[in-house]
């Protein structure tokens, strides 16, 4: 799938079928993850993959979103050394839901309502920032379908978010008319 068009036809997915996800296709996404950049090559992460059901559980205790983790086929636990590695975790997560888009498998970020604590039950290093959790496996009936389209700037119209002009500022920043 053209990168642009994985893009703008991804959608959050959170309700998935049980079927495990091949273990090639585990590799290949966190491969995407392995090859994002970071402030100076650092690669301050670990991803700790979780696809027993008991564990599941046990970390859904500590997630905004319990019912994702348990429905899952998988998740990818993004663990940083410290807050100024967070942005690096969003690029990993980002790079890791686009190339599992990209596999016909959904996925959705989930954040943790303790991160300490979710850090604890899986076994890292104190100290250790959890920014997302990853939620992965393959859509189930009833679950958003990519936005229809083979045409990018098609795809776009169906986007629901604020219009570029809301969002992108020329030279300088300018405040709504309203505020
Ligand atoms: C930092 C972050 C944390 C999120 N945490 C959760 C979560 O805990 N539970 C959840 O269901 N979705 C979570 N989401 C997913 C958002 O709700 C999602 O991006 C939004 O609904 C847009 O979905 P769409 O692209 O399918 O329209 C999170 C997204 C981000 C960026």
């Amino acid at each position: 799938m053209d990168a642009y068009l994985a893009v703008v036809s991804k959608r959050e997915v959170r309700q998935y079928t049980t079927e495990p996800i091949p273990e090639a296709t585990l590799t290949r996404i966190l491969q995407a993850g392995r090859a994002t950049g970071s402030s100076r090559n650092r690669q301050p992460w670990a991803f700790v993959v979780v696809t027993d059901k008991s564990h599941l559980a046990a970390l859904s205790r500590h997630a905004y979103s319990p019912g994702n983790l348990t429905g899952c086929a998988a998740a990818v636990v993004v663990a940083v050394e410290g807050d100024r590695d967070r942005f690096d975790a969003g690029r990993v997560a980002q790079n890791m839901m686009l190339a599992a888009w990209a596999l016909g498998i959904g996925s959705c970020p989930n954040g943790f309502t303790d991160e300490g604590a979710a850090g604890a039950a899986l076994g890292l290093p104190a100290g250790m920032r959890l920014p997302t959790v990853l939620t992965l496996g393959r859509p189930a009936p009833g679950a958003p379908r990519p936005r229809p389209g083979a045409d990018p700037e098609r795809v776009l119209g169906r986007v629901k978010r604020k219009p570029l002009e809301a969002v992108v500022h020329r030279e300088q920043y300018r405040p709504p008319a309203s505020a």
